[in-house]
């Protein structure tokens, strides 16, 4: 019991006061909210496998609802911001794998000079402050042609939770640390939630939704794995940071992993970084490749993917460069270091690599004192244009 006066341990049964060993707790207010990790990133990158369950608890009928909006629209855009729009490229994947359904991913910031709205079209803003400015503009470009409207939002009653006809909460809790980990999760456990959805609306690919519907509920365990290698993860930064250049490279689903691999290393570390499809390397990029040029190569479990990508590793190598491997399954023998996922369906693999990619940016990133939580320019949401 605790009152003005003081404390007083005493037995709920009957009443008696208890002599207890007094522990003092070091932690100061701040600490006591990061609940003892050093940064609230880090504290955000292990809530995943909870927060990934929770987007699993988000209610069917709010993603049943917004596969049915999809299915009724002539034409789909998912736009949105930064990590958000990353999501949305994720999802790109899904909706062609497992529904057959071509989206247009739009950069929220673009949609109003190309952006073709009218009463048959859906624009879905994914936005987890529900503030960004673009995003909401876009919102509101889109409901002035009548144009069907719905969001993806974690903060409750935030503006585009107000605007938008349809709203999916996607339930991961307060994020504090500026760039997007555990909000970025949960927006593709949403996504892919809504893929599914859409797909058995369809009956578009049967055997590839029931292979992936099976491993939904694995994916906080795969995520577990991934941060039971968090000292693998940060002996690896520990050998590249002094490097200043990094390029992310990616492969069907595995690019959008590949460009949020590289954000959040820029976000954080300050150094130049670029993600990009392991195809266009050729066209212009791989002029860059030299000893001080990181690579780091997202490269799936198996399949025609792997060996592309791996043949991409090793026009990278043979041009002096280092190739970090962000690898789903085996170790990947060509890569200088492979940080290695287990094994899981390609279309699951972006939730474990995405976090390796968090966790080799975070620990970049404190092997250079960067203040990880509060990044220099930048904000949590943007809400000016
Ligand atoms: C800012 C943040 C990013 C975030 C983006 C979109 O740029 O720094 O981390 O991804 O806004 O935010 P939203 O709230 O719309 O998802």
């Amino acid at each position: 019991m605790v009152d003005r006066s003081g404390w007083v341990v005493k037995n709920t049964r009957t009443g008696e006061a208890l002599d207890k060993d007094v522990m003092t707790v070091s932690w100061d207010h701040e600490m006591a909210r990061k609940e003892g990790y050093p940064t609230f990133m880090l504290k955000e990158i292990h809530e995943q496998p909870k927060t990934v369950k929770d987007g699993l608890k988000v209610y069917d009928k709010d993603i049943e609802l917004l596969a049915e909006m999809i299915a009724n629209a002539k034409r789909t855009y998912i736009i949105g911001a930064g990590t958000s729009l990353n999501a949305a490229w994720v999802s790109f994947y899904w909706f062609a794998r497992l529904c057959r359904t071509p989206v247009i991913v739009m950069d929220s910031s673009e949609f109003l000079e190309g952006g073709i709205c009218d009463e048959d079209t859906l624009v879905i803003g994914i936005t987890q402050s529900g503030e960004t400015y673009d995003t909401l503009a876009a919102i509101r470009f889109a409901k002035g042609f009548r144009a069907k409207t719905a969001s993806i939002v974690n903060v409750i009653g935030s503006t585009a939770t107000r605007e938008s006809d349809h709203v999916v909460m996607q339930n991961s809790g307060i994020e504090i640390s500026v760039c997007a980990t555990k909000t970025f999760t949960s927006q593709m456990i949403v996504l892919l939630r809504t893929a599914l959805a859409l797909g058995k609306m369809l009956k578009s690919n049967e055997s590839e939704l029931q292979a992936v519907e099976a491993e939904l509920a694995n994916i906080p365990r795969l995520i577990e794995a991934v941060l039971e290698k968090k000292d693998e993860i940060d002996r690896a930064a520990k050998e590249y940071f002094t490097r200043q250049n990094y390029l992310y490279i990616g492969k069907g689903i595995s690019l959008p992993t590949a460009l949020e691999g590289a954000l959040k290393f820029k976000e954080i570390t300050y150094f130049h970084a670029e993600g990009m499809s392991s195809g266009l390397l050729k066209h212009g990029t791989i002029s860059l490749i030299d000893d001080n040029f990181v690579t780091v190569a997202i490269i799936p479990s198996n399949g025609e993917n792997r060996s592309r990508i791996i043949g991409n590793v090793q026009e990278i190598k043979a041009r002096g460069g280092m190739v970090i491997g962000v690898v789903s399954g085996e170790p990947v023998e060509q890569c200088n270091v492979s940080l290695c996922a287990p094994e899981c369906h390609e279309l699951i693999a972006p939730f474990p690599l995405t976090v390796v990619c968090q966790l080799l940016a975070y620990y970049t990133a404190v092997h250079h004192n960067r203040n990880v939580d509060r990044p220099r320019a930048l904000a949590k949401s943007v809400t000016v244009g």
